[in-house]
């Protein structure tokens, strides 16, 4: 690292020092990030980290979504997100008002409202419980046997829960840009140039490229799954950063993006916007933070701490 990195790196150690500050990181974030951070995870690990600091603030370098959960969970707490901006394709695709106009024309259906964690504050205020890549096959198994379910807002990782627990769920229609991008052509084209790598694909992923994954998984147990498997090298189909934090903890293996049509650079463009001189910034001045109207965040609280309670 240059001189000014690690000038800044320090600048930003000495910043989490005086604030009491704890750095939270997704796997997705830039490698100088992770390598700052108080904990690097998926969304479910960074949720727990959250919901457990004794730190006064908590610096998400994530996306929004990820940082409004911080705050739902820690309304005393001071969350503040590097870039306000850093948002997210998924969430957007759906807006809290037509998930209420959706539900208020569907009332005869009583929805059992399963919300993945990737939405707003005002999706999980409308929602039963919130769910991960990580635990929502736990998550939809608890559901209510009774009631029907409604799953938002991932349609590609909601198909992939029926998949896996049998069980019926009606899908929102939205999906995540990055995600979507690999196709069956351009993975089933990497697996025959690397035919002994397993192929290990997050579940947002479509179905025709799920089909050709070895494992599909949460970014977290990605790491798992690639440290207990005896080979060598793995073909990983996620968000770019996803491959330092694998060859960080597994310097031996080796990781190849699996590729789009057109490139090997799934880079999530909200995931990217942080930068350490932000995250130093956001530590100096305590800005941007997230703040919640309390009425929104107790409601949205109530979903996100069955999902704790049912994950524990
Ligand atoms: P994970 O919870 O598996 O890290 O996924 C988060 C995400 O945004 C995937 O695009
Ligand atoms: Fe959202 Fe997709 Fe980026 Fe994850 S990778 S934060 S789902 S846009």
């Amino acid at each position: 690292m240059s001189t000014l990195g690690v000038d800044l790196v320090e600048e930003i150690l000495a910043l989490k020092k005086a604030r009491n500050a704890v750095i939270l990181a997704h796997n997705y974030q830039v490698k100088e990030i992770q390598e700052v951070a108080d904990f690097v995870g998926d969304s479910l690990g960074l949720s727990i980290q959250a919901s457990t600091t004794k730190a006064d603030v908590i610096a998400f370098c994530g996306v929004h979504f990820m940082s409004e959960t911080a705050k739902i969970l820690n309304p005393s707490k001071k969350v503040i997100l590097p870039d306000l901006d850093a948002g997210c394709s998924l969430s957007d695709s759906c807006p809290a008002e037509d998930l209420a106009a959706y539900l208020a024309r569907n009332a005869d259906k009583n929805y059992y409202v399963i919300a993945y964690i990737n939405c707003s504050a005002g999706v999980k205020a409308l929602s039963d419980v919130i769910c991960t890549s990580g635990n929502a096959v736990r998550i939809v198994n608890r559901a209510p046997a009774d009631r029907n379910i409604l799953f938002v807002p991932d349609q590609n990782l909601g198909q992939w829960v029926i998949e896996q627990t049998g069980r019926p769920m009606e899908l929102w229609k939205g999906s995540c840009y990055v995600h979507v991008e690999f196709t069956r052509q351009s993975i089933q084209k990497i697996r025959e140039e690397y035919p002994e790598a397993p192929v290990v694909a997050h579940p947002e992923c479509t179905m025709a490229v799920r089909l050709l994954a070895d494992e599909v998984c949460s970014t977290e147990r990605m790491i798992s799954y690639c440290k207990n498997h005896p080979a060598h090298a793995f073909i990983i189909v996620t968000e770019s950063g996803m491959l330092h934090r694998l060859r960080r903890e597994m310097p031996e293996k080796t990781f190849i993006p699996g590729p789009t049509d057109v490139c090997a650079c799934a880079d999530c463009r909200y995931m990217k916007r942080n930068t350490l001189e932000k995250l130093r910034d956001a530590l100096a001045s305590l800005e941007p933070s997230i703040e919640l109207p309390e009425a929104l965040r107790a409601r949205a609280e109530i979903p996100m701490r069955r999902m704790l309670e049912w994950s524990a």
